[in-house]
């Protein structure tokens, strides 16, 4: 049975580490430059990598290497969906108007359906089609939830709050994913004033069960920041030929 609960920490402690170097400190300078649209757009680049990862190790029958690469996807998504909820929902509820509260209630009740299934996966087993079938309705949600942030709901907001809020917004979202457990349990509380670190720490004993989760190896990561680099930059020649 899939085995991940909470973590507190991404789980390369030497990738943490190395922020303390020159080259790491360039990379973060450069990372907190970002906007909040790119920092949201990577991440969903990064679900969509992780999620090729698991289609390609179960078209060879790896079902160790579907779960650590299914540890992985439901890890980012997670956390990703909390660092919204804490940081750009309620900045779109400010900013945007009635609208705005519009959009956040619409993200928030398709997050809970993601946050459903995830939570689902736990009963259910790698390496079997209800595990499966589940997976790809959840990335159908995804894609479908994340292109409506992409093109409805940032492009409304970047302009509303300006670049310089929308780079200090991508920092804080950032920052906040780093400190969220990444449990999706349906019934976590998703709406201010309840949109705290609070209301998700309540599960110190499932970090125990981190330790015996298992996560895509090194090289597996390597292979996948590669493919990234490219998936980015086709997205931004896309976004290029579109303005
Ligand atoms: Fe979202
Ligand atoms: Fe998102």
């Amino acid at each position: 049975m899939l085995r991940l609960h909470t973590t507190f920490a991404r789980p390369a402690l030497a990738s943490r580490l190395a922020l303390f170097s020159p080259a790491s400190r360039r990379f973060v300078r450069k990372m907190s430059q970002k906007t909040l649209f790119q920092a949201i757009k990577e991440d969903h680049e990064e679900m969509y990598e992780y999620h090729d990862q698991y289609k390609r190790a179960r078209e060879r029958g790896d079902v160790e290497a579907q779960t650590r690469w299914v540890n992985q996807l439901r890890w980012e998504v997670a956390r990703h969906a909390v660092g919204e909820e804490i940081v750009v929902y309620p900045l779109m509820e400010k900013h945007l108007g009635e609208k705005g509260k519009q959009l956040a209630d619409h993200d928030r009740a398709e997050h809970l359906n993601v946050k459903n299934d995830l939570y689902q996966l736990e009963g259910l087993d790698p390496g079997t089609a209800d595990f499966d079938n589940l997976i790809e309705k959840m990335m159908a949600s995804l894609h479908h939830h994340n292109d409506d942030e992409e093109i409805d709901d940032l492009p409304l907001l970047e302009p509303a709050i300006g670049e310089q809020a929308s780079k200090a917004a991508a920092q804080e979202f950032k920052r906040t994913k780093k400190f969220v457990p990444t449990r999706a349990h349906p019934d976590a509380p998703n709406k201010p004033p309840f949109e705290t670190f609070a209301g998700f720490l309540a599960a110190p004993i499932d970090k125990l069960v981190d330790v015996f989760a298992s996560f895509p190896k090194e090289e597996e990561m390597k292979e996948a920041k590669e493919e990234l680099k490219h998936r980015d930059h086709d997205a931004a020649a896309s976004r290029a030929a579109k303005a």
